[in-house]
């Protein structure tokens, strides 16, 4: 949700900038913008549209400077434009920002009335106008910018420069995610650690409530509302260039899709032994000690992570025997949740910034509640406010459209169901040991099913001209099946709904005919039998049905009019294999149709808004 870039150092800052947004763009497409300083002016080149049209516009009109700044957007106020592009420049101030000015309505009337005029719709220019006043007052542009700060209501990453101070940059922040990147006589800041890899492992986290100042020698950190000089820990991450690089693939969402036999064996490691039947949430997750005393579990997420949390609930419930609460982090209230004494709630989150997700965190904190994080990326705002934290390994996720991170949170999840339910007595080490070895072939499973692509891209060929597609799955599927609906109306545009298969004829039924075809997760199990009934009911109102079942299955063969196969499966590794045929199915209808796979439109990756 925005993506912010800065750069000092000695070499020419805009490619440097350039190649941070590419990195960044998964952030927000709406408009980007770049701004260095030269020669003693602060110059700035915008575009609406995806950084390509930036690109092009710095052909024709080359940026000089070795300290700038740069933003790619996801329009939050005003409609994307060049106008309402980042930097925003007031006076001799240059800034961009990620996050909502609240309070910026009436802050936009008093700077008006003062004479200032404004250039855009946004909610950002007063924070430019406002550092540009303080300036004129002080000596100091981490003052100036302290100052401003003290008057804005909402949250923010901000990245500010001035004519003044050529030398430097400042950055703050509240609620928005930014970094520091530390290389040899250079200094970067961005809004995520890929953006940094070709330039540095080493980095700072800019935490709430702090500004700081970034020159080409490091960085020096302040408390925003003291200005007391905070120490910083410099953090190394065990991460690579090469994977936030798409590796030959056409789209990250193809190269991440193949990439979760890997992803998933990242999340067990180091985490189980199969010999003692154990599984092991440290160092910095919980051990048995404590788990054993949680008398119920609340899980919270949005998008994607909310339905790896459904699926958690049912692995919990029926591994541990503990009761599950899911929570969509949107609608979180703690007055409903009654969260009791010794409860452990579990916050779900790829990015760790989801701003839901991470408020929600923060509520159930003020409730008392201990928390153990789910998530992707190290040193997040989740995983660092968390008690504890597990993190899925999956390496960056870069496709909008989440794929490995919904595999991997549904393998972390299945960790500690069996932590806990080992922790409680509820599965002896030979349960567990069973299970760690049935977990252990999900890789192989994903493998296979991976295999089957060209079969699902003809699938996807024949059902890619349909408007609409039904997604039916029971018991652990069901989530799946939301899931399955949510990747292909996120990249193909094409409306779809996940349903539990058993509510089809309380309603969904109605939908169909000839042209609404409907996808059924029906392999073999618990509720074939029933599913089956799905495929008789759909048939008789001359309905399509895709069906994605067991290979050789003659049963739903004889009914389906197409089917995607899965190899035979222990049922509490289905939701992970049978979410693959989904992801590649809605993947290639919309490759097929040729929308903007990575980045489908109005979405953004990390949603750092409520
Ligand atoms: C956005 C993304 C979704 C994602 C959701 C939650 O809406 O487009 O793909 O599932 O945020 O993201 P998180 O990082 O919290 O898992």
């Amino acid at each position: 949700m925005c993506g912010i870039i800065g750069y000092v150092g000695s070499r020419e800052c805009a490619p440097i900038l350039m190649d941070g947004l590419r990195r960044l763009e998964y952030r927000g497409y709406d408009s980007a913008g770049v701004a260095a300083l030269h020669d003693g002016d602060i110059e700035v080149r915008r575009a609406s549209g995806k950084i390509a049209n930036l690109e092009a516009v710095l052909r024709e009109r080359p940026l000089a400077g070795s300290v700038g700044i740069g933003h790619t957007r996801w329009a939050t106020h005003g409609r994307p434009s060049e106008e309402n592009a980042h930097p925003h420049r007031s006076g001799q101030v240059v800034l961009v920002h990620n996050g909502i000015i609240e309070n910026f309505l009436a802050l936009r009337a008093e700077l008006e009335q003062a004479g200032r005029s404004f250039a855009s719709e946004t909610d950002t220019e007063v924070l430019s106008h406002l550092v540009d006043l303080e300036l004129q007052q002080r000596d100091s542009l981490v003052e100036a910018v302290r100052a401003a700060l003290a008057r804005v209501q909402g949250s923010y990453a901000v990245a500010v420069m001035a004519l003044r101070f050529p030398d430097r940059l400042v950055v703050a922040r509240n609620a928005s995610p930014l970094i520091v990147g530390l290389g040899s006589g250079e200094t970067l800041v961005a809004s995520d650690i890929p953006a940094l890899l070709g330039f540095t492992r080493d980095i700072i986290v800019v935490e709430d409530g702090e500004v700081g100042e970034v020159a080409a020698e490091g960085y020096t950190a302040r408390d925003l509302a003291t200005g007391r000089a905070v120490d910083k820990k410099v953090l190394r991450v065990n991460l690579t260039p090469a994977m936030a690089e798409k590796g030959g693939y056409k789209h990250f969402m193809l190269k991440e899709i193949h990439e979760q036999p890997r992803a998933v064996i990242d999340t067990m490691r180091g985490r189980i032994s199969v010999e003692q039947g154990e599984v092991f949430l440290g160092p910095e997750g919980p051990d048995a000690g404590f788990l054993r005393q949680v008398p119920r579990v609340h899980l919270a997420a949005c998008g994607t992570s909310w339905h790896a949390a459904l699926v958690g609930r049912h692995l919990i419930t029926s591994l541990a025997r503990v009761p599950v609460e899911v929570h969509l982090a949107g609608e979180f209230d703690a007055a409903l949740a009654l969260p009791g004494p010794g409860e452990l709630f579990v916050p779900i989150s790829q990015s760790g910034e989801t701003l839901d997700t991470l408020r929600t965190h923060r509520e159930a904190r003020s409730c008392g509640l201990r928390t153990l994080a789910i998530t992707n990326t190290v040193a997040s705002s989740l995983a660092r406010e968390s008690d504890f934290v597990l993190y899925t390994h999956a390496g960056p996720e870069i496709s909008v459209a989440s794929t490995k991170a919904f595999t991997t949170q549904i393998v972390a999840l299945t960790l500690l169901a069996l932590a806990l339910g080992s922790a409680r007595g509820a599965l002896s080490p030979d349960e567990v040991r069973r299970l760690l070895t049935d977990l252990l072939t999900a890789p192989g499973l994903i493998e296979e099913v991976l295999r089957g692509s060209d079969g699902i891209r003809a699938v996807a060929k024949k059902h890619m001209a349909s408007r609409h597609m039904l997604f039916l799955g029971r018991g652990l599927l069901y989530p799946v099946a939301l899931e399955g609906a949510l990747k292909l109306k996120e990249v193909s545009y094409v409306h779809a709904e996940g349903y539990s298969a058993g509510e089809m004829k309380h309603g969904p039924i109605a939908l169909i005919d000839e042209d609404f075809p409907t996808l059924v997760l029906i392999p073999r199990g618990p509720g074939h039998a029933k599913t089956l009934q799905n495929l008789e009911e759909i048939r008789a109102r001359q309905g399509r049905v895709i069906a994605v079942a067991t290979a050789g299955d003659e049963d739903v063969a004889s009914r389906a009019h197409d089917v995607i196969p899965l190899p035979d499966c222990p049922p509490p590794l289905l939701p992970i294999v049978a979410s693959i045929p989904l992801q590649l199915l809605a993947y290639h209808v919309a490759d097929l149709k040729g929308t903007d796979v990575d980045q489908p439109r109005n979405l953004a990756k990390s949603v750092t808004v409520e």
